[in-house]
Order: C-alpha cells, then sequence, then structure tokens
C-alpha cells in the first residue's frame, strides 16, 4: 500500500532531520578531537553512526512502500562549541527537537491508520526515551564536574567506553 501523501512528506522529512543529526554530532567529533578529548569524540562518533543508521530505516521503509525518497538540503546552524557541556546541552536540546518530530509521525500515522508505520515509529518512540536518557545522563554530569580536569578526564575516560554496534542485517532494513 502506498503510503498516504502528508505522512510519505513527513517521512522524507525525517531522513533529512537524521541526517542533520549525524552531521551535527560529526561537527562535535571534531571539536572534541580538536581539544584532545578522545573518549568523547569516540560517543560522540557512535552517536553519528546511530544517526546515520536512523535515516537507512525511514530511507528503506519509503522504498519497501514503493514511493521515492526525494533527499533534501540539510540545514545546520551551529558546528562549533566552547565547552563539552554546551555540546551536551545542544545535542540533548537536538534530541527533545527530533523528538518531536517522531512524535508529529506518529499522530499522522495513527490519523491515516497506517499500521506499518506505526509499527516503524514504536521502534523510534522507544529509541527517543533511550537517546534523551543517555545525553542528559552526559549533561548532569559534566554539570557536576563544573570546572574540574580532574573529573573531565575521568567522564572522558569513560565515554571513550561507548562503541557503535550495527544491527543484524535483517533488523537494518526493519
Ligand atoms: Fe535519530 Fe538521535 O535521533
Amino acid at each position: 500500500m502506498k503510503l498516504n501523501q502528508k505522512l510519505y512528506q513527513l517521512l522524507n522529512e525525517q531522513i533529512k532531520h537524521e541526517l542533520e543529526s549525524a552531521y551535527i554530532y560529526y561537527s562535535m567529533v571534531s571539536y572534541f578531537v580538536a581539544e584532545g578529548l578522545d573518549g568523547m569524540a569516540q560517543w560522540m562518533t557512535a552517536q553519528a553512526q546511530e544517526e546515520l543508521l536512523h535515516a537507512s530505516k525511514f530511507f528503506n521503509f519509503i522504498g519497501e512502500r514503493g514511493d521515492k525518497v526525494e533527499l533534501q538540503n540539510l540545514e545546520i546552524s551551529k558546528t562549533f562549541w566552547k565547552s563539552p557541556l554546551e555540546a551536551f546541552q545542544d545535542a540533548l536540546a537536538h534530541e527533545e527537537f527530533i523528538t518531536g518530530k517522531i512524535n508529529d509521525l506518529m499522530k499522522v500515522a495513527i490519523e491515516v491508520n497506517d499500521y506499518p508505520a506505526k509499527v516503524l515509529l514504536d521502534w523510534f518512540v522507544s529509541e527517543q526515551v533511550e537517546e534523551e536518557d543517555n545525553v542528559g545522563k552526559v549533561v548532569q554530569t559534566l554539570s557536576r564536574i563544573g570546572d574540574s580536569g580532574q573529573g573531565l578526564i575521568m567522564l572522558d575516560r569513560e565515554l571513550g567506553t561507548r562503541v557503535f554496534t550495527p544491527p543484524p542485517a535483517e533488523e537494518e532494513n526493519a
């Protein structure tokens, strides 16, 4: 069954938002690398890789429904930060923005009774809870650390343990 036009437009736009997320997070990676914060760079690289996976989930879904993806220009308003706290606060604000977009998509999928879209979006609803929680915890820790160099070094080490695990092939196409 082809996609409802409004749902198609929002799904197509969501690919852009997920790619914007990856672009913003890779910009943060470059900031962290320049600051010698390799652990944060590693953490944010995994985050950016997850965003590419999110974009591909929407990309594949549109194709599977017999529609054509129309890629759009990315809109990026900021690519530099003055502190790790500012970067992670921006990441959290961005995730909240994305959660709003996923919720908008879910509303339309329900309105038009598109059950396969709802199944796809169920995954994203849970994923956003996890994403906001993960980024929010780093913001909290950075706020507590304040100006402590020692605290920053310890957090950087801890964040450096995060690795991106690609999903099994069949799940990637879900
Ligand atoms: Fe794809 Fe971080 O939301």
